[in-house]
Formats: structure tokens, sequence, C-alpha cells
């Protein structure tokens, strides 16, 4: 597949799948807005991309914790480039804990902050650059934690209401930004793991729903693929 030309922004992008995802699309071509929390390990991000090439990236801080570095973050993008073809909304706070009151009141805020209202003001922002494309998509890093009657994970309920959130978020703006041609592509993978073997008898990988992202992007614009939902393992019995 080659993306060469896409301008594609990433949120949480500096390690795991957030950066697994930044490096495939510079792999094929691809400018990347890779942004992080930590200016500095953003930089270190881009410049491993800058060296290896064919895409290029530049590094951004953006803490979607707090509205004012989201806004500053839509801003700087606006400053580099005129339009944005691809937004991914991975940037995320994973808790555990099955009792909701396991978890301090600042923690939590945290998670709802960071995958609901940053996520959403993020989208808010760069929508004008995404309008200025010929071929706009907002992929969303979701969770079975957000689909309606799922009840497996250990996950704290707050991380449970946060992809809640995310998930309400693409549902109407899947509906909403279809006229327009803007693809919403949301992903609900279970407890994935970030190496391993790509086996049926294994968990889930990282490249895996890398490679369900780039597949959904890379279709031709008549097909709007709106939801990726995966099978789990069944637990064996004992
Ligand atoms: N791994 C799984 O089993 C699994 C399963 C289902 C869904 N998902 C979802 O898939 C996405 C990627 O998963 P992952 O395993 O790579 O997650 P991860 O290892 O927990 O990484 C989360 C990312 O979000 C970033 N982040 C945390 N707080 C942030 C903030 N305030 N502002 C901006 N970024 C922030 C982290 O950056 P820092 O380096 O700054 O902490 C990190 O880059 C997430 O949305 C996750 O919820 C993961």
């Amino acid at each position: 597949m080659n993306f060469d030309g896409l301008r594609v922004a990433v949120t949480g992008a500096a390690r795991d799948t957030g950066r697994l995802l930044a490096e495939a699309f510079a792999d094929r071509g691809a400018y990347v807005c890779l942004s992080a929390r930590n200016l500095a390990v953003a930089e270190q991000a881009a410049s491993v991309i800058n060296q290896r090439g064919p895409g290029r990236a530049d590094a951004f801080r953006c803490d979607l914790a707090e509205p004012d570095s989201v806004r500053a973050f839509a801003a700087a993008v606006a400053d580099r480039t005129e339009r944005i073809d691809v937004l991914i909304n991975n940037g995320a706070v994973y808790i555990e804990g099955d009792d909701l009151t396991h978890a301090p009141d600042d923690k939590i805020e945290n998670v709802m902050a960071v995958g609901g209202t940053g996520t959403l003001l993020l989208t808010k922002h760069l929508l004008p650059l995404l309008r200025a494309s010929a071929r706009p998509d907002i992929v969303n890093m979701i969770s079975a934690c957000g689909e309606t009657g799922h009840r497996r994970s250990g996950a704290h309920p707050a991380f449970y209401a946060a992809k809640h959130a995310h998930a309400g978020l693409a549902e109407i703006l899947s509906h909403r930004l279809r006229p327009e041609g803007i693809r919403v592509i949301s992903l609900f993978p279970p407890d994935f793991v970030q190496d391993g073997p790509r086996q049926a008898s294994g968990d889930l990988t990282a490249r895996s729903v890398v490679d369900c992202v780039l597949f959904a992007i890379g279709q031709p614009r008549d097909c709007f693929i709106r939801e990726f939902h995966f099978e789990q393992v069944r637990p064996s019995r004992g």
C-alpha cells in the first residue's frame, strides 16, 4: 500500500500502538504529525521515522487531558499543513479494577478527560483541516470495553465509561460526516499484545490492529468501513 503524500495526525504516538501506526504510515510515504504528552519523546519517535523514510514526521506536544494543549496542537498542525487526510484518535489512559471506589478521583478524571473530552475537542479542532482534504478519514482506537453489553474486561468502570464516550462520538460523527465524504472508522479490539505470534491460538497483536487501519484507509472512497469488531480467544476449560 502506498500512502505517498498522505497527511496523518496521531495522538499518543511516541510508544506502543500509536508509534506503530505513525511508523506504518511513514513507511508507506505519509507525512505524520506525531503527538505525545511529552514533546521530547515525540521528537525521538519522529527522528527515528525521519532517519528511515520514505515518509517524514514532525513532533508535537498534545496532552489530551488539557484542553489548551489540545487546541495548541491543532493550531500548530494548521501552521504546518493546510489539510489533514487522516486523524487517528489513539491516545488513552487505561486503569484496571472491578470496583468503582478503588481508583482515586483524579485518576478517574484523567481517564475521562483524555478518552472523552480531549478526544472530542481534538476532533472538533482538526475538523477544518480534515474538511480541506480530498480524502478525509477519522480513525478511532476504541476498545471492546466501548461495545454495548461487553463485560469481559477487568478494566475499571472509568475506562468503560471513557470508551463508551469515544464510541458515542464516533457513532454520531460517522452518520453526520458521511454526506461530506468523511469516513469515521472505529476499532473495538479486546486486550491485545504489542508483539507475539500472529496465530489463531494467540492473542490479537498490535500489528494486526494496525493492518486493519491500513486496510480501511486504503479502500476506495465508496467504501465506508465503520467498525472493526474482534472475536476473543475463548478461555480454555481447566
Ligand atoms: N492494548 C490493548 O490491549 C488495547 C485493547 C483495546 C483498545 N486499546 C486501545 O488502543 C489504543 C492503543 O493501545 P496501546 O496498547 O498502545 O495503549 P497504551 O500502551 O496504554 O498507550 C496509550 C497511549 O496513550 C497515550 N496517552 C496517555 N495519556 C495521554 C494524554 N494525557 N495525552 C495524550 N496521550 C496520552 C500514552 O502516552 P504516554 O507515553 O505519554 O503515556 C500512550 O502513547 C488505546 O486507545 C487503547 O485504549 C488497547
